[in-house]
């Protein structure tokens, strides 16, 4: 009985995990085929992963994750999309520019890029902007889709990271 009930909770949500990764890109598709978005295929973040690759993951995530919560997934999407468009390689950013503090103004660099190609709402604001918290301590996010960003940001940045190859 209990194996029963086991076994079609994990068939239900394979089937609903199927169903939201087959929404997701119809979500941010414009976002992800954006020329600006584009341009972070040519920058390395972390491991052999470019920028472009780890904000596709974050974006999945968020989406998967805030519509088990109920959440506003798009959003959340969306932004993660949009969250570390910086646009510039931060491994010799500090060099040439003097700027040693990347971990903490990128998120005020990619909010300022993405509002000028795209409409944000404050939902999007947040998840961008406070990303980055505990870094930017006082910095930290105001809805529960920027709080899940902190936590896929981090659990992505850290798969890429130890992934051979
Ligand atoms: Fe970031
Ligand atoms: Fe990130």
């Amino acid at each position: 009985m209990i194996h029963k009930f086991r076994t079609q909770t994990i068939k239900k949500l394979r089937k609903m995990r199927r169903r939201w990764t087959k929404e997701f890109y119809r979500e941010i598709a414009d976002v992800a085929e954006h020329p600006a978005v584009l341009r972070m295929k040519k920058f390395p973040h972390h491991g052999s992963t470019n920028c472009y690759q780890h904000c596709m993951n974050v974006a999945y995530y968020n989406y998967q994750w805030c519509k088990f919560f109920h959440l506003d997934a798009r959003s959340a999407a969306r932004a993660g999309m949009l969250h570390d468009l910086f646009l510039y390689d931060w491994h010799t950013h500090a060099k040439k520019t003097g700027d040693y503090f990347h971990g903490m103004t990128h998120p005020g660099r990619a909010y300022k890029n993405a509002r000028r190609f795209f409409r944000l709402n404050p939902v999007e604001r947040d998840v961008i902007v406070n990303h980055m918290w505990p870094v930017t301590l006082f910095s930290f996010p105001r809805t529960f889709e920027g709080w899940i960003t902190t936590v896929t940001d981090k659990y992505c940045g850290a798969c890429e990271t130890s992934r051979r190859n």
